[in-house]
């Protein structure tokens, strides 16, 4: 049986909120996270059934932080988590729950759903995000609600904007420099995993651009120099049936 089928046999009062088909991507998704003690964000409390379910789902020894804008959240604490009361946009209070509990290892925003919410919430923990750690966000269908600032194709909803982080994150093979700059994010940025709904954003610091192996007779040739080329041309041209 799984892991989270078998914690909801023995839950209690405190509610908890997720779509079904979350916890199976979890559980896939976040296996590696649970052989070490990792520290851990969740945005959203509401009445602290993710509290236990993290503490139960996580290696003991994990270092938990809880943020909700309800002081009544304050309450669902238990040993070995924290939750601090505040307004997951807020800078201020971001930087200091960033400067207190982080790095994270993994962060999960399940806030307001709100989407400017959720990119300045990625913006402002985004590097606070441990060097192999993954953003997760929940509930990006509010990505195509109006009423939380989305829409079909909005440009300001958080599912466009973690489409631009795919551009963003192959701007190292950039070849049209005025309307597409290298982005620095690209150091960085590991992978852009789109779930239904969740999205996941892997953090991986690399020492230097991507590399190309050409390999010959047990020689490897280790070269960047694909990525100097400008004005490219298709190498199939006139092979493809084009
Ligand atoms: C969906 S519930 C969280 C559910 C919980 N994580 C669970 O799995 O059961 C969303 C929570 O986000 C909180 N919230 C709403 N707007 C917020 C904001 N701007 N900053 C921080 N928390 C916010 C709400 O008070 C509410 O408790």
């Amino acid at each position: 049986m799984s892991f989270f089928r078998k914690y909801f046999e023995g839950t209690d009062d405190r509610v908890l909120m997720k779509w079904a088909h979350y916890y199976d991507i979890y559980e896939r998704e976040l296996a590696q996270s649970r052989d070490r003690p990792v520290s851990f964000l969740e945005i959203g409390v509401f009445k602290g059934g993710s509290v236990p379910m993290w503490k139960a789902f996580l290696a003991d020894g994990s270092r938990l932080t809880f943020i909700d804008i309800d002081p009544a959240c304050a309450n669902h604490a238990e040993p070995g988590t924290t939750i601090e009361i505040g307004n997951q946009a807020d800078p201020d209070f971001i930087e200091k729950i960033a400067r207190t509990y982080g790095p994270f290892d993994i962060i999960v925003d399940d806030g307001s759903h709100v989407n400017a919410h959720q990119i300045k919430s990625f913006e402002l923990l985004w590097p606070h995000i441990a060097d192999g750690g993954v953003y997760v966000v929940e509930d990006c269908h509010t990505s195509y609600w109006p009423g939380f600032g989305g829409g079909y194709r909005n440009e300001a909803s958080f599912i466009e904007f973690a489409k631009r982080l795919i551009d963003r994150m192959h701007s190292w093979y950039t070849d049209q420099d005025e309307m597409f700059p290298f982005d620095p994010i690209a150091k960085e940025l590991e992978s852009v995993r789109f779930f239904d709904s969740i999205t996941m954003i892997e953090k991986r610091i690399k020492t230097g651009p991507p590399t190309l192996y050409i390999i010959e007779n047990g020689r490897i040739e280790e070269t960047t120099r694909p990525l100097k080329i400008r004005g490219r041309r298709s190498a199939f041209a006139g092979k493809d049936g084009s």
